[in-house]
């Protein structure tokens, strides 16, 4: 797998603009990828209303919004698929709108939705595209099969790609945007209308990428698939980017009221001992039963929380589980975007 890496030096920013102060997402070198103020209608349909966001060079980062927020609009965009009316976007401080042939090689973009040819086998769909991207011959005889075997394809190669199941043409459909050996990666929902070991094995692919040096965006809807594989994360919403910055980060900031799920030995008894220590800590607020475990609302720091930890465990409760509460990202996620003012759907009329 080494002609799929990032073997280049040349990555290094070419400023233009694009400052080391520009990313708000917390690195320290330039974004490997910057957009600012971006601007899209669809006739009386405003998809994009200023959206910003940075994207550190290396990082894996997760956009997530509802239906609607403008998550397509940005990606196609920042592909040069589709002209923004306003606002710029840089790519490893390249102007994206003003010169998208000059970054175009960087890039590969895998959409929501594409067509695959008929009458082409597996190996003829991505010599055909790296044809397609001036691939010379040599290179693409040795990059192809590589390909193949990343995206666990290698036994298919001779099949016709109509004849593949879904989850097998959205991971040609990711084969087929690395055809190029782009820097970076514009993937938008790649694991849609994949079973959940399929979507494991898109998540560790991407993982893969992301140690062969490539810049990956990725677009879903599921948060939580999100943050399992992202090293940062941009929330957005009506078209403009609500939140941004590493996961942690975000998660933290967001959860004013983190709420912790404990799991005590014993019955009844434990429970209503361990709710007692916990209503006497600083920071937390109701403390309910939920199925077998204790959740109490907490609106401490990591410090607070170990220790909420260290006082149950000096009271000589037998604590069996402690952790966030499982659904509280999801619960972040809804309450950020209903905070907005929106149904859930971006698109504002103009
Ligand atoms: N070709 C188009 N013509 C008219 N309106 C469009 C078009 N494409 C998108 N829109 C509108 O722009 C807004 C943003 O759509 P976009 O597809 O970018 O959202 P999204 O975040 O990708 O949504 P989803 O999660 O459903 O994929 C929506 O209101 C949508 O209806
Ligand atoms: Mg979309």
């Amino acid at each position: 797998m080494t002609t799929v890496a990032q073997t280049s030096e040349t990555s290094q920013p070419s400023a233009g603009g694009v400052g080391a102060s520009a990313g708000s997402a917390g690195a320290a070198a330039p974004p490997m990828l910057w957009a600012e103020g971006l601007t899209k209608s669809y006739m009386r349909t405003r998809a994009l209303n200023g959206l910003s966001l940075h994207v550190p060079r290396g990082s894996i980062y997760g956009f997530v919004g509802p239906n609607g927020a403008g998550k397509t609009t940005t990606m196609r965009i920042l592909a040069t698929l589709l002209a923004p009316d306003g606002g710029e976007a840089y790519v490893d401080g390249r102007p994206l709108t003003s010169n998208p042939g000059g970054v175009r090689s960087k890039l590969g973009y895998m959409p929501d939705f594409f067509g695959v040819y008929d009458n082409l086998t597996v190996s003829e769909y991505l010599d055909f595209y790296a044809a397609a991207y001036g691939v010379p011959k040599a290179e693409a005889c040795r990059t192809i099969p590589e390909l193949l075997e990343l995206v666990d394809l290698a036994h298919k190669r001779h099949d016709f790609v109509e004849g593949l199941s879904r989850g097998m043409k959205q991971r040609l459909g990711l084969a087929r945007c690395l055809v190029h050996n782009p820097e970076v990666l514009l993937l938008d929902e790649p694991a849609s209308g994949m079973d959940p070991r399929a979507r494991y094995e898109m998540r560790e692919i991407v993982k893969e990428l992301q140690r062969l040096g490539k810049t990956v965006l990725v677009s879903s809807h599921i948060l939580l698939e999100l943050a399992e594989m992202c090293s940062h994360i941009g929330i957005v919403q009506g078209g403009r980017l609500l939140r941004e910055g590493p996961v942690n980060t975000i998660l933290q900031s967001l959860r004013g009221a983190r709420a912790v799920r404990i799991g005590v030995m014993g019955d009844e008894r434990s429970r209503e001992a361990a709710a007692t220590v916990l209503a006497r800590q600083p920071g937390v607020g109701e403390v309910q039963v939920v199925g077998d475990d204790l959740e109490a609302a907490f609106t401490g720091d990591d410090g607070g929380t170990a220790a909420l930890l260290r006082a149950l465990v000096e009271a000589d409760i037998p604590v069996l589980r402690f952790a966030p509460a499982a659904n509280s990202l999801e619960e972040i996620f809804m309450q950020l975007t209903e905070a907005d003012g929106a149904d859930g759907t971006g698109g504002a009329s103009v």
